[in-house]
């Protein structure tokens, strides 16, 4: 069966000026917020992108009326027709996104019938802390056939503490207590910018939500919500990627609307390494300078305002070829190093030096290249990159989202030919992203023709 692939040539210093695209885990959310209220609602600045449909598809089987303008970037949102709160499983299982549908459900039916939601393979990715707070607001949840029954006689307002920050959970509690009569209190909330994001167009249907230090978030319900007419922000995963393509390349590129108060940290680090990187007025807009003798930089993912853990891949790429040896720490995703054994062989000197597993007989946990290529990094929750005088194109397959975004832009540092497959997870993640990338010199299109292949265990692209 042939599929699509990215092909990579070689590319020079990136140079120019480029916008980024709405925030892609800012505008499913608010997708999944819009039924919340009866109406017509209208999301404009939003990136098409394949988990953007999905979404609509998945409003679709719920009964809503969902239109996708690409020329204009937005979306509207009837659900004054939603009647079900059964979601279809096939769309359920295409993203994690999915399952932000269920806080939404509980507060307009009181009840929600969902399976577990698909998405990136970089850990288990429970829903537990979904589950266990909807349960103290009264819930009840059976799970019969795979499929989880959710239900309730009245959602309860209560003082919810989170063990962990998480992004998702936070979201889908304060979206069903939007609506639920009393104070609902969320302690060790996550705060990322997409969640602030959820939180302004909630206030703009009409919620009563405040943030309080540190990391609280009140929620008054209310009894009904108006349609929401909202401007999804700008990606700052995306930017972050374009300032990479810039710095791997040693080129010089301005991204104009990247919002460079939300990725401070990042930003840190690229300066770090010698890269010269320029604000914008009141932190909009955000230039690199790239220099041509990085320096290695170690760093640990975290929560918000930690160094995001969906800039680990890319910002692993940039150390690959800097001066010096580093350490990338992963803590939010157990299994997040998928693109090590692709980014190895293209060359790169990447091993493991801490986590309970390595399936490896041939070397990334000694400290060699692996040699038959038949390791994984499972269980490993750092890595030492050594940086080496270049990268060599070769076949390499995305794993995820963000590796595929990190394996182009060692395509475009890398001498020779890189041929990526795994096209699905680029598509999932980005608009047109290699569109912007070329527009700033990348060598880079999409073609199609080449089927996966099985050889002595490694996965390989063959030309059709
Ligand atoms: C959101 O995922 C994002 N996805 C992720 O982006 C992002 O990496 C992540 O937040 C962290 O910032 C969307 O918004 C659609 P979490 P989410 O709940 O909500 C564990 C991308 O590439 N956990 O904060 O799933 C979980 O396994 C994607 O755009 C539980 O154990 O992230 C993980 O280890 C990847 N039980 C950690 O917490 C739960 O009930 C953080 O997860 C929920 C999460």
């Amino acid at each position: 069966m042939s599929e699509e692939y990215i092909k990579v040539i070689s590319s020079g210093p990136l140079h120019g000026e480029v916008s980024v695209a709405g925030a892609k885990n800012a505008v499913l959310v608010s997708m999944a917020a819009t039924l919340l209220a009866d109406g017509e609602s209208i999301l404009t600045n939003v990136p098409i992108s394949s988990d953007v449909r999905y979404m609509a598809i998945l409003l679709q089987c719920l009964g809503a009326e969902v239109a996708l303008d690409e020329e204009r970037k937005l979306v509207t949102v009837d659900t004054r027709s939603v009647c079900c709160f059964t979601v279809n499983p096939d769309v359920m299982k295409k993203m994690r996104a999915s399952v932000l549908v269920m806080g939404p459900l509980l507060a307009r039916f009181s009840q929600a019938k969902l399976v577990f939601p698909g998405g990136c393979s970089i850990g288990a990715r429970p829903i537990n802390y979904h589950l266990k707070n909807f349960k103290k607001m009264g819930v009840e949840i059976h799970y019969v056939d795979e499929v989880l029954h959710a239900k309730t006689k009245k959602l309860q307002s209560c003082r919810i503490a989170l063990e962990y920050p998480s992004v998702g959970a936070t979201e889908n509690i304060l979206m069903a207590a939007v609506l639920t009569e009393g104070t609902t209190t969320i302690v060790n909330a996550a705060l990322e910018p997409e969640v602030l994001d959820l939180i302004e167009a909630l206030q703009c249907m009409g919620a009563r939500i405040v943030i309080c230090p540190a990391a609280i978030i009140q929620i008054t319900g209310v009894t009904s919500l108006k349609p929401m007419n909202h401007s999804v922000i700008p990606d700052r995963l995306e930017a972050g990627s374009l300032l990479l393509a810039g710095a791997v390349t040693g080129g010089d590129v301005f991204v104009t609307n990247a919002r460079a108060y939300d990725m401070d940290i990042f930003l840190m680090k690229l300066q770090e390494m010698g890269h010269k990187i320029e604000v914008g007025l009141n932190g909009n807009g955000v230039r690199i300078k790239a220099t041509q003798l990085p320096e290695a930089v170690s760093f640990k993912t975290g929560p918000y305002p930690g160094f995001p853990t969906d800039l680990q891949s890319p910002m692993m790429v940039a150390q690959c070829l800097a001066t010096g040896t580093c350490e990338i720490h992963e803590t939010v995703f157990e299994n997040r190093f998928l693109h090590v054994r692709e980014l190895q062989k293209m060359g790169a000197q990447i091993k493991c030096i801490s986590g309970s597993g390595l399936a490896c007989s041939g070397g990334i946990c000694s400290g060699g290249a692996c040699s038959v290529g038949d390791c994984s990094v499972g269980d490993c929750d750092k890595v030492q990159v050594t940086g080496v005088e270049a990268l060599y194109g070769t076949n390499v397959i995305a794993t995820d989202i963000r590796a595929s975004c990190a394996l182009v832009l060692a395509g475009m540092a890398a001498k020779g030919k890189t041929v990526m497959t795994g096209v699905d997870h680029w598509r999932r993640g980005y608009d047109k992203l290699e569109e912007k990338l070329v527009g700033l010199g990348a060598q880079l299109q999409i073609e199609t023709g080449y089927k996966m292949s099985r050889c002595f265990g490694q996965e390989i692209a063959l030309k059709e």
